[in-house]
């Protein structure tokens, strides 16, 4: 037996008792005549001592030899501490050590395994099995594993069944490329990995399974940021004979549970938005709303004046922000440089500020009256002490500048506290997509989605103005979860595709085998995914998603630790049939 008791688990009502013991050596601390280990395992950390009068003189010396990281297994006896330390559970007691076995040496670890490491980003991603022994990782590992026990338990009380749904498939397309994989049986050929398991729930409905879900891997092959990986997890979930009303209240009522099981947090019913008022408040199809600096559009009161800048743009839209009146020049030309900078892209900014007797001070008196800019602070509602910042633009790109501006002056402000939870819905989103640079349309969810009923007339003549039955979950700033009712009849669908531009003999060869199933009787149905990794870390109070996968990849892409991806050797590449050329 390795072990009676793990490293977090004794105290003071075990003293007396000979236990053993096995873990790592956290650190030692040799005063010559004693020496104190701490030693640690997933669970905690128990201090042993070694006491040249009480403990046996071999045992004494090997524990000199000790080093960081050495895998050990002790026998001795728990005693009470004369120093003890309230802050740990084991704190109270240590082990007196009567024996003591080196299970493994270690070489030095490159970073210190401790809270807080000396380790950068890399050096730990390389030496990730190192990483997971720090308590941040791995308890960001248990916190992962909590939230999905919950999913699970959710789920299946609601009467879903998790269906494994396979890996090597046919491209779905959910907006990202394929990562493809050769077939050796299958000359020339390859299987796509799945974007999403999107056509296969679908014909689990087909095939009666009424409600399914499943905890599975998605690929990517997309740019990466904090929350994107190329590989990463969804909670993915279909329901037949259901409206859009039914997925909201399943999903809303998971996310609720889960937040007050997790979290110990209630929160009332989810605000639902529409895609447009969340575009036209918050420049943002996610919006943040935990905080107000709701948008205020400017037009009818800033383009009668002489101010040509705004007199030839789309769109004047500010932000009233409290708590920023009384920036100082120096702060406010920050401001600006930030918005101009060209991640955000603005050609420059105004400013007014709202002075406490009601009257205004802005960048641009000049063309600007008292009257005027008070309607601009209504218009943002702005209160007294406020500071109003104007961008003007194209629409959208003005929306979007504002809306970076918005979430940078709040996390500047302390508004996005990660202890505090405000999840929405967003529906109505539209059904299409113009790609500029190609000037087609792009199914904005996927192309199974179904238009509304009632806007079907206009896919002839506004395609961009038809609303989809599609909906997101939106958490502090970031989308957790989308996703659509679906079409569930061949015409429909063929039509689809026609409009985003499918042949039907390509539509044909690549969806064939949902449309032929979709003749044999498929019901109604829906369904939505939310992002495993996404909501954990938000959950966990955080945004990088990294720190919540056991083994992430780099923002190239790359698994830096087993050193993937990697060329694979000319035997493995004939056999296969492919020509690798790199110019
Ligand atoms: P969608 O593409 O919106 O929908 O994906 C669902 C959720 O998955 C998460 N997500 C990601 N998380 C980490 N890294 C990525 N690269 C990544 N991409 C997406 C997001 C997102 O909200 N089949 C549809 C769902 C449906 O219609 O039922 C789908 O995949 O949190």
């Amino acid at each position: 037996m390795y072990r009676s008791h793990n490293c977090g688990e004794l105290n003071a009502s075990n003293i007396n008792t000979e236990v053993t013991l096995a873990g790592w050596v956290q650190k030692s601390r040799d005063k010559g005549f004693m020496n104190w280990v701490d030693l640690r395992d997933r669970y905690g950390i128990t201090q042993l001592i070694f006491d040249e009068s009480r403990t046996d003189k071999n045992v004494f010396e090997l524990a000199k030899t000790l080093g960081r990281e050495f895998v050990i297994q002790v026998k001795g006896t728990v005693i009470e501490r004369e120093a003890k330390n309230k802050n740990i559970p084991t704190g109270e007691i240590e082990i007196l050590v009567s024996e003591l076995t080196i299970l493994n040496t270690a070489l030095t670890p490159p970073f210190t395994i401790e809270d807080e490491t000396d380790g950068g980003e890399d050096i730990r991603m390389k030496y990730r099995y190192l990483d997971i022994r720090r308590n941040p990782v791995k308890n960001s590992l248990l916190f992962r594993h909590k939230v999905a026990m919950e999913v699970r338990k959710y789920l299946s009380d609601l009467d879903f069944c998790e269906v494994e749904t396979p890996y090597l498939i046919k491209s779905t397309p959910e907006g990202a490329r394929d990562f493809v994989v050769p077939s050796r049986m299958n000359e020339g050929q390859f299987y796509a990995l799945p974007q999403s398991p999107q056509t296969f729930k679908q014909l689990l409905m087909v095939g009666g399974m009424d409600k399914y879900f499943q905890i599975v891997k998605c690929f990517r092959d997309e740019d990466l940021r904090a929350d994107r990986q190329p590989e990463f997890t969804q909670i993915d979930c279909e329901m037949a004979f259901v409206e859009q009303e039914d997925i909201l209240n399943v999903f809303e009522g998971l996310t609720r549970h889960l937040l007050k099981e997790i979290k110990g947090i209630e929160v009332d019913k989810f605000p639902r938005i529409t895609y447009d008022y969340a575009m036209k408040t918050y420049g943002n199809d996610k919006p943040d709303i935990r905080f107000g600096m709701k948008f205020g559009e400017l037009n009818e009161f800033a383009q009668h004046k002489e101010f040509p800048v705004f007199n030839a743009a789309e769109l004047v839209v500010g932000i009233a922000v409290s708590g920023a009146g009384n920036y100082t020049r120096k702060e406010i030309d920050g401001l600006i440089d930030w918005v101009k900078r060209p991640q955000v892209g603005a050609s420059g900014m105004v400013y007014v500020k709202c002075n406490e007797d009601g009257t205004y001070k802005s960048s641009v008196d000049k063309f600007y009256d008292n009257e005027d800019l008070a309607n601009w602070a209504k218009a943002t509602e702005a209160n007294p002490g406020d500071m109003i910042f104007v961008l003007s633009g194209p629409a959208n790109k003005t929306r979007a500048q504002l809306s970076a501006l918005r979430m940078e002056l709040a996390t500047r402000l302390g508004l996005r506290n990660p202890e505090e939870f405000a999840p929405l819905w967003v529906v109505d989103f539209p059904l299409l997509e113009l790609d500029e640079e190609s000037g087609r349309y792009h199914a904005m969810h996927h192309p199974f989605t179904s238009p509304k009923p009632e806007d079907m007339a206009l896919l002839e003549t506004e395609p961009g103005k038809v609303r989809a039955n599609a909906y997101d979950m939106v958490l502090n700033g970031n989308e957790i979860g989308g996703g659509s009712i679906r079409i569930h009849d061949k015409a429909t669908q063929q039509l689809m595709f026609k409009y985003l531009g499918f042949t039907e003999e390509e539509a044909k060869a690549q969806f064939g085998f949902l449309m032929d199933a979709f003749q044999f009787g498929a019901p109604p149905h829906g369904g939505l995914a939310f992002g495993l990794d996404r909501l954990v870390a938000i959950l966990g109070g955080q945004e990088t998603i990294r720190d919540f996968i056991a083994f992430p990849k780099n923002n190239s892409g790359r698994d830096v630790m087993i050193d993937a991806p990697a060329a694979i050797d000319d035997a493995q590449l004939k056999e296969l049939r492919i020509k690798v050329d790199i110019a």
